[in-house]
């Protein structure tokens, strides 16, 4: 029933995910595709409520599992409500974090297990994979001093973890990568943000040569 194509942007704190995904959104658009740009934990009202209870700097004893659990929920109603319609209806969805995220900050850096963290989520995801992951590849410390600094976004439960569980969410992040390169490309993500971005859309151009925005999407192709 998938007719559209699947996106994710992934990366640790600070490593420039928003822009990135702006910018593939603009060139996917010239492209003639129609594009639904979206994040994890939320996208969707009851994913955004459930974000709220993990991000949420009260709650500090929060249990790695309940946390693994309720990243996969939220997985799940964002996928059925917004994910999969807009891939059937030929779109281009673009995800700041996907599965990837549970299986780098949960499954690895919380030591849960990569292949525990991906059972739950198979559960939570039926058989939807990305057809293409960009990992914005930065050292922690580099990363989180850019959102420390002014004009960074609110600091959340997560970013609190010490250096050490940031490092980790790396090293679990390259596993990953190193996994499963048919879908997983890894970007230094530490250069300036405009070569970021154009090593970003050559992978993608390059990536998704298969796929093409249906007719009706293409405003070159009426
Ligand atoms: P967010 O404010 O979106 O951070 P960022 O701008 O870095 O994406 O917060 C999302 C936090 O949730 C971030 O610290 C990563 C974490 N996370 C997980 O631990 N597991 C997951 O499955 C997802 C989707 C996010």
């Amino acid at each position: 029933m998938k007719k559209g194509i699947f996106i994710t942007i992934e990366g640790g704190e600070g490593a420039g995910k928003t822009t990135i995904l702006r910018g593939i959104a603009e060139w996917l658009e010239a492209q003639g595709w129609e594009v639904v740009a979206t994040r994890e934990p939320g996208g969707i009202p009851i994913a955004e409520k459930i974000r709220e209870v993990i991000l949420d700097r009260r709650h500090a004893d929060m249990d790695a599992r309940t946390e693994a659990l309720l990243y996969a929920a939220a997985r799940r109603q964002h996928l059925v409500q917004k994910v999969e319609p807009a891939l059937a209806a030929g779109k281009a969805v673009l995800c700041d974090r996907f599965v990837d995220s549970s299986l780098a900050y949960q499954g690895y850096a919380r030591g849960l297990g990569i292949g525990e963290v991906w059972e739950i989520n198979r559960f939570a995801m039926g058989d939807l994979l990305p057809d293409l992951t960009l990992y914005l590849d930065v050292r922690p410390e580099i990363g989180l001093g850019r959102i420390r600094s002014a004009g960074g976004r609110e600091i959340n439960r997560l970013d609190l973890e010490d250096l050490e569980f940031h490092r980790k969410v790396r090293e679990g992040y390259r596993l990953l990568a190193e996994r499963h390169p048919e879908r997983i490309v890894t970007i230094d993500a530490e250069q300036p943000p405009e070569r970021v971005l154009e090593l970003a859309i050559r992978e993608t151009a390059s990536r998704i040569k298969g796929f093409h925005a249906p007719a009706s999407n293409n405003i070159l192709n009426p």
